[in-house]
């Protein structure tokens, strides 16, 4: 049994448009405008119990929404999903004992409290037997770092301290399958690199399911080895994030070292390229025609060495996206709100 599978998961949000000014709030008493958004249009997942998958997607893809349903915070427009066997949005506490989500943009710890008080309230909650707690919480802390914080009021931590309180937190009851949205958001890079080796290292050791939606590519790049691209409510990608690259990026990079000095003109005739010094130069060629475009490179120029290279994931993605925000762009500024009523 897969650890997460979802059937045409669908979510639409049906907000009221009130009109501007008075007389568009007395008019809403009698008719009202509703607009409709599809945050998640039908959406296929099948998650083996252990992986560690990256899903990515640009700003209101849909990501946040999907995650709310799977840990059961959110009921679908329509749709199925099975998390550990359970329907999450039934909410059965055999469920929520085994799940955890954790949302960098929410805090979850209670914020006049010291972190240690928050971690035995949870200890209640979860009713997770002593021995066990202390174990856990001592494992957690000293992989995260995080001893000498515990006693310190939640609002007087850093941002990157408040977050590593948060993972204890969520993990104490040792959940099977994990949601993280953004845990990086905003921290400085030291911090995000403490956040990924945690992962790293706490996934390797627990074989727990973990969903990671992230904006910052090092994170997906440095922890999952397959990721699940998410634009405007549906599944564009599902695979490796090498596949993506071949998939969705028509060009290579030959990587030029020269013998001796070259000059831009007598580049110029084998296509575009980029040169940071006379002795080095990148082009980038059509994948279909990589080896044909090296040879002829090689034959005439003075190459003291050569390679060929895929295009960074970071580049493809960021493509992919813009290309998206584009097109969203224009259907919105084409269309009409879905008006219902008179
Ligand atoms: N409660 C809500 N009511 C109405 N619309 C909503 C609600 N929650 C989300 N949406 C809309 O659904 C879409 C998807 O939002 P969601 O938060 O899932 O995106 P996301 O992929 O998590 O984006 P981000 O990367 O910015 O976090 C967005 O257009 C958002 O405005
Ligand atoms: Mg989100």
């Amino acid at each position: 049994m897969p650890a997460i599978e979802t059937n045409h998961l669908r979510k639409v949000f049906q907000s009221v448009q009130k009109e501007p000014g008075l007389w568009g709030s007395v008019r809403g008493l009698w008719s009202r405008r509703y607009t409709e958004k599809a945050a998640v249009k039908g959406v296929d997942l099948r998650i083996e119990e252990g992986e560690l998958v990256g899903f990515l997607g640009p700003n209101g893809a849909g990501k946040t929404t999907t995650l709310k349903m799977l840990s059961g915070i959110l009921f679908p427009t329509s749709g199925e999903a099975r998390v550990l066997g359970y329907t999450p949005w039934e909410r059965r506490p055999d469920f929520l004992r085994n799940i955890a989500l954790v949302m960098g943009q929410k805090q979850q710890l209670w914020w006049d409290l010291p972190a240690s008080e928050s971690f035995l309230l949870l200890q209640e909650i979860y009713e997770i037997p002593e021995a066990a707690y202390r174990e856990r919480l001592a494992e957690l802390s000293e992989m995260l770092e995080i001893g000498p914080l515990l006693g310190t009021q939640v609002r007087k931590l850093s941002l990157g301290e408040r977050m590593k309180c948060e993972l204890v937190a969520a993990l104490l009851h040792a959940p099977r399958v994990v949601f993280l949205d953004e845990p990086t958001i905003g921290l400085d890079v030291v911090s995000q690199v403490r956040i990924r080796e945690f992962l790293k290292a706490y996934q390797a050791r627990q074989r727990s399911t973990i969903i990671l939606t992230s904006h910052y590519m090092q994170d997906v790049k440095e922890l999952c080895e397959r990721v699940i691209i998410i634009d405007q409510g549906g599944v564009v990608f599902d695979g490796p994030l090498a596949d993506l690259i071949t998939r969705f990026s028509d060009e290579k990079l030959v990587r030029l070292t020269f013998a001796q000095p070259v000059t831009p003109d007598a580049l110029a005739p084998f296509g575009a390229f980029e040169m940071p010094d006379e002795t080095h130069a990148t082009f980038r060629v059509p994948r279909a025609d990589s080896a044909r475009r090296a040879g002829a490179l090689l034959s005439t120029l003075p190459v003291s060495d050569i390679t060929i290279d895929e295009v960074e994931a970071e580049e493809v993605i960021r493509q992919m996206f813009a290309a998206s925000a584009l097109a969203t762009g224009a259907q919105e500024r084409g269309s009409h709100a879905n008006a219902n009523g008179n």
